[in-house]
């Protein structure tokens, strides 16, 4: 373990990303830079003083020169949306600091994997991949790697089966118009349908599935945390993290990430999740999933709701 991870910005979902990083054997070597240098010491400081309960690790408080090296470098960076504020108002205040920043960190780390978690992540993973001058299998959008762990967790509680032998996934957009395309959905080996009625034969205690429901569970859950607790950053961390173990462990593996579509279902030029082929080279390739014709649609509808936001901001 001797991976250098930098992390751009230090709100609640950078600084807890750096938090939990410092939990795992990721990285050996954390820097958080952030605009504001009372808030990114103090956060520095707090996480740095509970690493001595562990193998040694660096983490420092830094410039971009810091990101130098880096194997990874994580963008946390943007505001959330002020009450009463558009939805493409808050987009564009967010592009613009993506813009501020991407040539600095680009300049510092321009071989470092790139993993975009700003909101609205699908726009701000086009954006980057626009403005970076970057290879596109650097750029890696958390996409709905975090949908499809409430999905993953919606679906294990419900028929009360490990989370591990659920392979069921989030599409599209990281927000109102992600879907489920259920026919890409397993419980061990065995559709969600034909799981309820094995579950049935063998006595348990289960209930018929309402996708519509499981749907606007997932879809919900951000702005459900939003609301009772004034942020979401917990789940998305530890998503963020697995997702920096990805990229360093020796072999690929398939996660729902963003990235630049180019042809696959008839989709391109825009940013949005499909399970990808992810590893240590960044984005592979799609994984063409077999999906039915009413599924494909809801992608593009996803990707049009996508291009509509993208032909209004200021690149
Ligand atoms: C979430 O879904 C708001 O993107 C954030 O938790």
């Amino acid at each position: 373990m001797s991976s250098k991870i930098t992390i751009i910005g230090a709100g609640s979902v950078g600084a807890t990303i750096a938090y939990t990083l410092s939990n795992e054997d990721i990285a050996s070597n954390i820097v958080l830079i952030d605009i504001n240098k009372q808030k990114v010491e103090g956060e520095v400081m707090d996480i740095a003083q509970g690493t001595c309960f562990r193998d040694p690790i660096s983490i420092v408080a830094g410039e971009y020169e810091d990101a130098k090296g880096s194997d990874i470098v994580i963008i946390t960076s943007g505001i959330a949306r002020k009450p009463g504020q558009t939805r493409i108002e808050l987009t564009q205040t967010n592009v613009n600091i993506m813009k501020s920043i991407a040539p600095q960190i680009v300049k510092a780390a321009p071989d470092a994997l790139y993993i975009i978690v700003s909101n609205p992540v699908d726009i701000m993973t086009y954006v980057f991949t626009k403005i970076s001058g970057l290879p596109e299998n650097q750029i890696i959008g958390s996409g709905t790697i975090l949908d499809t762990a409430r999905l993953r967790c919606g679906l294990s509680e419900h028929f009360k089966v490990s989370q591990k032998n659920i392979h069921a996934y989030v599409f599209g957009e990281h927000g109102d118009t992600s879907f489920i395309p259920w026919t890409g959905a397993y419980i061990s080996g065995v559709s969600i349908n034909e799981y309820y009625e094995l579950a049935k034969s063998l006595g348990k205690d289960v209930k018929e599935l309402d996708k519509e429901a499981m749907l606007a569970y997932v879809q919900k859950s951000g702005g459900q945390i939003i609301a009772n607790k004034g942020a979401t950053f917990y789940a998305v961390s530890k998503a963020v993290c697995k997702l920096c173990g990805i990229v360093l462990a020796s072999s690929d593996s398939v996660a729902t990430v963003s990235s630049m579509m180019h042809g696959e279902y008839g989709i391109e030029d825009v940013c949005l999740s499909t399970l990808t082929l992810v590893g240590p080279n960044g984005i592979q390739g799609k994984v063409p999933m077999r999906m039915n014709q009413k599924e494909i649609e809801q992608l593009k509808k996803s990707a049009d709701a996508l291009k509509e936001v993208i032909a209004q901001i200021n690149l």
